[in-house]
């Protein structure tokens, strides 16, 4: 079985994750999406409802597996067969950034990696972008899906 993982914050999921993972499960198996924190990042939602948001949105795709992982992404794939690792790639800073991980990632264990170069719809789109957009009242409908729309809608609502 040919299996990959698309690790990521996911918060929240945006239309150009969704559009990566989508593109993922039409090439392999089983895509496992993981869901890691970033404690760089301040969460909007917990990883919790982020597997829970991405279940939803992609319930629809055949073998794709939705969780939440901590530690290192060579250390879950090792453990769960994954060979690969794929990430979507908007430009240059994601190609640094994500080559570097990649690089180690296959120093470590093999682990692999493939990228694919984001949809030119979604180039632009960012979670950190959405939520800033979103936190400022602006209109970020068109990078989400109407249900992640709503549930951020309602949860900047609680928090305000
Ligand atoms: O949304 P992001 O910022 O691209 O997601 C980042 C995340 C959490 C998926 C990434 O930082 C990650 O894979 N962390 C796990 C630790 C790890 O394996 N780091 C790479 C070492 S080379």
């Amino acid at each position: 079985m040919r299996r990959a993982a698309c690790p990521g914050s996911y918060d929240p999921p945006t239309r150009g994750h969704l559009d990566v993972i989508r593109r993922t499960a039409a090439i392999f198996d089983e895509v496992h999406v993981l869901v890691g924190s970033n404690p760089a990042k301040s969460a909007l939602f917990s990883p919790e409802e982020r597997v829970s948001l991405l279940a939803e949105a992609l319930s629809d795709v055949p073998g794709v597996r939705t969780s939440i992982f901590s530690g290192l992404i060579v250390d879950y794939c090792r453990d769960h067969e994954i060979g690969t690792v794929v990430k979507g790639i908007r430009g240059p800073i994601d190609l640094d950034y994500e080559s570097q991980m990649a690089q180690l990632n296959r120093a470590m264990t093999g682990l692999e990696t493939l990228f694919l170069p984001a949809a030119p719809e979604w180039a632009a789109v960012s979670s950190s972008l959405v939520r800033d957009i979103a936190r400022m009242g602006g209109g970020f409908d068109q990078f989400v899906t109407p249900e992640i729309a709503a549930r951020t809608r309602e949860r900047l609502a609680a928090g305000s």
